[in-house]
């Protein structure tokens, strides 16, 4: 059925939040290094990116990178980088043709110089695409995130002494981007792992077994499917 059709049909998650886990134990099933499990982590990345453009997802928030990250070998870290590097640098040819647009969430003060250029860069090649929004979350903690808006609100509007809930929401790291309506965690896990803590006060959550780099296509379509039978009553009634 055309993508069109289907957005008629049924309720698409307007923004769907994705803690990537499970690339460590995919390697180590199979008697590999790490690395190898994030390597076929871009890969399954890549899948879903077009998985929920077809699907009439208008914002993808991929965790790739925590603040806690910092925390794995030297190895490990840089491999990511790199992989973060070659995703932004050889999916713009993809972005173009699907109309994508790459924004980034996270400290962008504290990445190294040569990623910092590639994101900026891309954000910048991809600012006008209309199409479906990938918001990368590298360098990205929840708890970081809403620490560096109070600072930002602080230093902006220094005469203020009432702060609500909506100044905070204003000075996040994407303020115009809506709350996640859903939030997937492959692999198993049953927490969030500090992302997105502030948006996902009322996302949907949908936990599956299945480790990241083994995700496909079908996969998302059963998350949404699921969300799609939930009853979403934001502390009201039904
Ligand atoms: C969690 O698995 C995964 C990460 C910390 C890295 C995720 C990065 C990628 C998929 C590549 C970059 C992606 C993009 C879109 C640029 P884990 O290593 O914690 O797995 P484990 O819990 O099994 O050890």
């Amino acid at each position: 059925m055309e993508k069109k059709a289907l957005e008629s049909l049924r309720r698409v998650p307007e923004h769907v939040g994705i803690i990537m886990d499970g690339n460590g134990r995919w390697a180590q099933k199979r008697g590999l290094v790490r690395t190898q499990g994030h390597l076929e982590g871009l890969k399954a990345a890549k899948r879903i990116v077009k998985a929920a453009s077809d699907q009439g997802v208008k914002y993808l928030t991929l965790y790739a990178f925590s603040t806690e990250n910092w925390k794995r070998t030297e190895e490990e870290v840089g491999f990511i980088m790199g992989l973060v590097k070659q995703y932004l640098r050889a999916e713009f040819d993809f972005s173009k043709k699907n109309k994508i647009r790459v924004r980034h969430a996270g400290d962008f003060s504290g990445l190294p110089a040569d990623i910092q250029k590639e994101i900026a860069d891309s954000v910048k090649d991809t600012a006008d695409f209309s199409g479906m929004q990938v918001i990368l979350a590298i360098n990205y903690g929840g708890r970081d995130e809403i620490v560096r808006a109070l600072c930002k609100f602080i230093s902006a509007n220094k005469e203020k002494e009432d702060i609500s809930e909506k100044d905070i929401s204003a000075y996040l790291d994407n303020p115009d981007v809506p709350d996640p309506d859903l939030i997937i965690r492959s692999a198993g896990e049953y927490r969030t792992s500090n992302f997105l803590l502030w948006e996902s006060a009322y996302s949907e959550i949908f936990i599956s077994d299945k480790l990241w780099p083994d995700w496909d296509k079908d996969d998302l379509e059963e998350a949404i499917t699921d969300f799609q039978k939930r009853d979403r009553r934001y502390g009201g009634l039904s």
